[in-house]
């Protein structure tokens, strides 16, 4: 039993186990995350996750993984590029 990952604007989807890292589902979906450093420092990889409460958050996919909730769990590739 997995959680749905849906990955916009592109609207792909993947089915993921918690803790399995968010780079590897985008990756089963169909779905390139740009990367830089790969260690959290360069946030050329941010995404927006929505969590349970419906906020929107940043964070850096690369280490990012799959949390427990919530189902399906929404990842925004159209992050502002501001930085
Ligand atoms: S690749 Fe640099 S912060 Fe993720």
């Amino acid at each position: 039993m997995g959680i749905t990952v849906k990955f916009l604007p592109d609207d792909r989807e993947a089915i993921a186990e918690p803790g399995e890292p968010l780079l590897t589902v985008a990756d089963r979906a169909g779905v390139s995350i740009p990367t830089g450093c790969m260690m959290g420092s360069c946030h050329a990889c941010e995404v927006d996750i929505t969590d349970q409460n419906g906020d929107e958050r940043t964070v850096c996919a690369c280490i990012t993984a799959v949390p427990t909730g919530p189902d399906p769990l929404e990842v925004n590739l159209a992050v502002d590029p501001s930085w």
